[in-house]
C-alpha cells in the first residue's frame, strides 16, 4: 500500500512543489481508526482504559501484530479527534494533551512503527477541528512539517469550521505541502462530505488527483440503518462515485463498526462483504481487547479482504434492486482477454424472518465467457462448483444478510459440475 510507484515518483521529482498525485495507496488503505467506537472520551481519571490516549493506541497497536490483523493486511493504526491540546505550543505547533499522550506524538509513532505499523494522524482543514481542538487554518505549512517530523504516515483531514467553497483551493494546498515534505503520508480528505453539505457539487475527478480516499456521506454509528443508508448512498449515487475511485483514490463509506454493539452476526457479514464490494478502504473501528471470535473471523477473512484489495480498483454496482433484495458486482483478477472473473454480493434487506432464495443467470451478471467459471462462495470458502454464462446461480440469503461469491473465470473450456446450493 504505501510503496511509492514509479509514476508517483517521477511526479514528485519533476513536478517539484505542484505534485499532486503522490503514488500511495494502490489498494484501499486497511487499518484501525479510533472514532466510531472511542469518540471524544477524555476523561481519563474515569475512565482510564477507555479514554483517548497513548496507553489506549499502544495496546491497539500491540493487538494489531499479536491478534493477526497486521498479517491480514490491516497495517494503519490511526487517532481521530480530541488527541490535542487545546493551545498551540509557544513556537506555533500543534501539540497533544500533556496528560493523555505525556510522551508526545513522535514517540507514539514510534512505538507504532516499532510495531511493524503506519501511523496516521487526524487533523481538520478549519479553524478547529469538529471536537473544538486547534485546526490547520493559517499553520498548512509548519502542521505538514510537523506531521512528517512526527513520522507520520496517514494524515484523515476532516472539514468543520471550514467554508467548503475554499476547500477545492484548501485541500490541494495542503496536499501539496505534504507531498513537498518528502514523507510519504497516504491523504485522506473530508472534501466533498462537506461540499455535498452545502449543494455544491465535488469535482471527484479533481478530488482524485489530490487526496488518495474522500468521505462523501454521513458518519456512520452503531447500528444497521447506519450501514443501511450507507449502502444506499453508494448504489443511488454509483454512476458518479464509480468513475471516480480506483488504485490511488477511493470514495470511504467510512469505519468498519464490526464486533461493536450495533450489528447481528448476519449484519456484520452484510457490512464486510460490501465493504469488499465497494473497494472501500478498511479502517476497524473496534476494542480489539474484547471482540468476540466469530467477529474477528470476519474482519480478517482472506477471501473477502482479496476482493477488496484486488489490483483492479474497480468499485462494485447495484445491478439488481427489488423487494428488498439486491445484487452487487465487482470486477476482479483474474482476466481472460477483455473478460473479468467478478464478486458478487447478494444482499438481503428484508426482515420478514425467513431467508429468501436469489437466482440469477450469470450473463445478467456481466459474466460472458464461454470458457465458464468457478463459483466459490467467500466468507466459508465453500466451492460451488463450475457455471457457464447461461447456468443459474442460486443462493439462500439470510434477513439483514449476505451470500458472497466469487466467480474466477477459467483458462480452459470447464465442463459444468453438479451445483450446490449455498445458504439455509
Ligand atoms: C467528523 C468525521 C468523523 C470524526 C469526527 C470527529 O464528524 O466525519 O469521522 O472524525 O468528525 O469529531
Amino acid at each position: 500500500m504505501m510503496s511509492v510507484s514509479v509514476i508517483g515518483l517521477i511526479c514528485i521529482w519533476v513536478c517539484g512543489a505542484i505534485a499532486l498525485e503522490n503514488g500511495l495507496a494502490r489498494t484501499p488503505p486497511m487499518g484501525w481508526l479510533a472514532w466510531e467506537r472511542f469518540r471524544c472520551n477524555t476523561d481519563c481519571t474515569n475512565d482510564p482504559e477507555n479514554c483517548i490516549s497513548e496507553k489506549l493506541f499502544m495496546k491497539m497497536a500491540d493487538l494489531m501484530v499479536s491478534e493477526g490483523y497486521l498479517s491480514a493486511g490491516y497495517n494503519i493504526i490511526s487517532l481521530d479527534d480530541c488527541w490535542l491540546s487545546h493551545n498551540r505550543s509557544k513556537s506555533g505547533q500543534l501539540q497533544a494533551d500533556p496528560n493523555r499522550f505525556p510522551n508526545g506524538i513522535k514517540a507514539l509513532a514510534d512505538y507504532v512503527h516499532s510495531r511493524g505499523l503506519y501511523f496516521g494522524m487526524y487533523e481538520d482543514y478549519g479553524t478547529l477541528t469538529c471536537g473544538g481542538y486547534p485546526g490547520i487554518l493559517n499553520h498548512l505549512e509548519t502542521d505538514a512539517k510537523t506531521f512528517a517530523d512526527w513520522g507520520v504516515d496517514y494524515v484523515k483531514l476532516d472539514g468543520c469550521y471550514a467554508d467548503p467553497s475554499e476547500m477545492d483551493k484548501g485541500y490541494p494546498d495542503f496536499g501539496a505541502l505534504l507531498n513537498q515534505t518528502g514523507r510519504p503520508m497516504v491523504y485522506s480528505c473530508s472534501w466533498p462530505d462537506y461540499q455535498i453539505e452545502k449543494g455544491i457539487q465535488p469535482n471527484y475527478t479533481f478530488i482524485g488527483t489530490v487526496c488518495n480516499l474522500w468521505r462523501n456521506f454521513d458518519d456512520i454509528d452503531d447500528s444497521w440503518a447506519s450501514v443501511s443508508s450507507i449502502i444506499d448512498y453508494y448504489g443511488d449515487n454509483q454512476d458518479t462515485l464509480i468513475p471516480a475511485a480506483g488504485p490511488g483514490h477511493w470514495n470511504d463509506p467510512d469505519m468498519l463498526i464490526i464486533g461493536n454493539f450495533g450489528l447481528s452476526y448476519d449484519q456484520s457479514r452484510a457490512q464486510m462483504a460490501m465493504w469488499a464490494i465497494l473497494a472501500s478502504p478498511l479502517f476497524m473501528s473496534v476494542d480489539l481487547r474484547t471482540i468476540r471470535p466469530e467477529m474477528k473471523a470476519i474482519l480478517q477473512n482472506k477471501n473477502v479482504i482479496a476482493v477488496n484489495q484486488d489490483e483492479l480498483g474497480i468499485q462494485g454496482k447495484r445491478i439488481f434492486k427489488k423487494s428488498g433484495v439486491e445484487i452487487w458486482v465487482k470486477p476482479v483478477q483474474p482476466s481472460l482477454g477483455n473478460n473479468r472473473s467478478a464478486a458478487i454480493a447478494f444482499l438481503n434487506r428484508r426482515t420478514d424472518g425467513t431467508p429468501t432464495r436469489v437466482s440469477i443467470a450469470l450473463s445478467d451478471a456481466g459474466l460472458t465467457s464461454t470458457s465458464g467459471y468457478k463459483v466459490q462462495e467467500m466468507f466459508d470458502g465453500l466451492n460451488l462448483g463450475i457455471y457457464h454464462p447461461d447456468n443459474t446461480l442460486t443462493v439462500v440469503v439470510n434477513p439483514s444478510g449476505v451470500v458472497m461469491v466469487k466467480c474466477t473465470i477459467q483458462k480452459k473450456k470447464s465442463i459444468v459440475s453438479k451445483k450446490k446450493l449455498i445458504g439455509r
